[in-house]
């Protein structure tokens, strides 16, 4: 790029073991960028396969090439916000770095963000002209199936809201960014969603190819994530993904309790206060596994910092017991409805270990 050209285009790749396929990806944008004054930021997760060192090799001879690399922290949907938000581009677009994406379709986009014929583009799989023949029977089953779900429920009227490749005007990403969930796969769709028709969205159809190298780290996982994004849209913001997997996790917890309690006193014949205590701390410890496994998978305890963070958690817990049978008392005592107290006391509790385990568990 001559130097004092102004900057048209940040081209935000986010990656997880794409050593072999980053050099082609940058010599493929070099080609189809031509004339445009553009540069692209990896955005890595620190992956095992040293994918940030292929990076900085090429970001070495060509200053178009930028690399963010992050530690302690995993997902696509945050690696793309964290890449945008080091952008200094009018434009941001996004593209996988497995070269699954149209590249030959981002100066056309450009072209509809700066002429102010959209806010936003998407690389659609959905309309005429676009393809996702790659996909096999069954991901095209639930790629269809999610796609239906989140127009239907969100009403989001995108063709293909589940792209992982667009391109967006930087002042309105910057706008919505505080609301995105940096959790999941499904930026694209949270940016629809957030932004409730205050965005100019235009689709251009392209192609989904098939991968070269390395393989998808999309799981069941990510659908986990999706379904969550959809309650939290759903719920206006109010209930965040992570909450709802926390108190899942809670709720899980309670049947962990009772199945532990009613053994120690059948089979075990175990007196009350012992069998009630073994079981709080089996569905503790299996709360903070399950937390450490689902709710916080991106930023996971790993070594013997799962052993300190699980010190912590029961003694985060230990404190929530004391909040919950607390307000339980407090409403009881106004009001003498048991369901009422108990369910007072329940929220209580789960609010206080959700927020006290964020501070001192997973902190981040
Ligand atoms: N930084 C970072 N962190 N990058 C990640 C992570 C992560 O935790 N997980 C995946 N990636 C990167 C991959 O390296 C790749 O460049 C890109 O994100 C897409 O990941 P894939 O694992 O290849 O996903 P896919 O091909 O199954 O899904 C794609 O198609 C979907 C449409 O069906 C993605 O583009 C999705 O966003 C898209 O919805
Ligand atoms: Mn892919």
């Amino acid at each position: 790029m001559p130097a004092g050209r102004p900057l048209q285009l940040s081209v935000v790749v986010p990656t997880f073991n794409e050593r072999g396929n980053v050099a082609t990806l940058v010599r493929r944008l070099d080609a189809a960028l031509a004339g445009i004054a553009w540069e692209v930021i990896f955005v890595d997760d620190n992956s095992p396969d040293g994918t940030t060192d292929a990076v900085r090799e090429l970001a070495r001879t060509d200053e178009r090439v930028r690399c963010i690399r992050r530690i302690g922290r995993r997902g696509l949907s945050g690696a793309c916000i964290e890449g945008m938000l080091a952008s200094s581009a009018p434009c941001a677009a996004v593209i996988d770095g497995d070269l699954q994406h149209d590249e030959t379709q981002l100066a056309k986009m450009l072209g509809l963000i700066e002429t102010g014929s959209a806010d936003l583009v998407i690389g659609s799989r959905y309309i005429d002209g676009g393809s996702a023949d790659s996909f096999d029977q069954k991901r095209a089953g639930f790629s269809r199936f999610a796609t239906t779900l989140a127009q239907q429920v969100l009403r989001v009227r995108v063709a293909d809201p589940m792209s992982g490749f667009f391109m967006i005007r930087r002042d309105r990403f910057e706008q919505l960014a505080p609301q995105l969930s940096t959790q999941g796969f499904k930026i694209l769709l949270d940016v629809v969603a957030t932004a409730r028709g205050t965005l100019k969205i235009v689709e251009v159809p392209y192609t989904f190819g098939s991968r070269m190298h390395g393989e998808s780290k999309l799981d069941s996982m990510v659908a986990l994530d999706f379904l969550g994004l959809i309650l939290a849209k759903l719920t206006n913001d109010i209930v965040s993904l992570r909450f709802l997997l926390f108190a899942l996790v809670g709720s899980l917890g309670l049947i962990v309790h009772f199945v532990v309690l009613f053994a120690g006193l059948e089979a075990f014949v175990l007196p009350f206060a012992e069998a009630q205590g073994i079981a709080a701390f089996c569905a503790m410890t299996s709360n903070f596994l399950l937390n450490n496994f689902l709710t916080y998978r991106d930023q996971r305890l790993k070594g013997v910092r799962i052993l300190q963070g699980l010190i912590l958690f029961y003694l985060v817990c230990s404190v929530g017991l004391l909040a919950n049978v607390g307000v339980a008392f407090s409403v009881y005592d106004n009001e003498p409805i048991w369901w009422l107290a108990g369910a007072a006391g329940a929220l209580m509790g789960v609010v206080w270990n959700y927020a006290m385990s964020g501070l001192f568990v997973w902190r981040k």
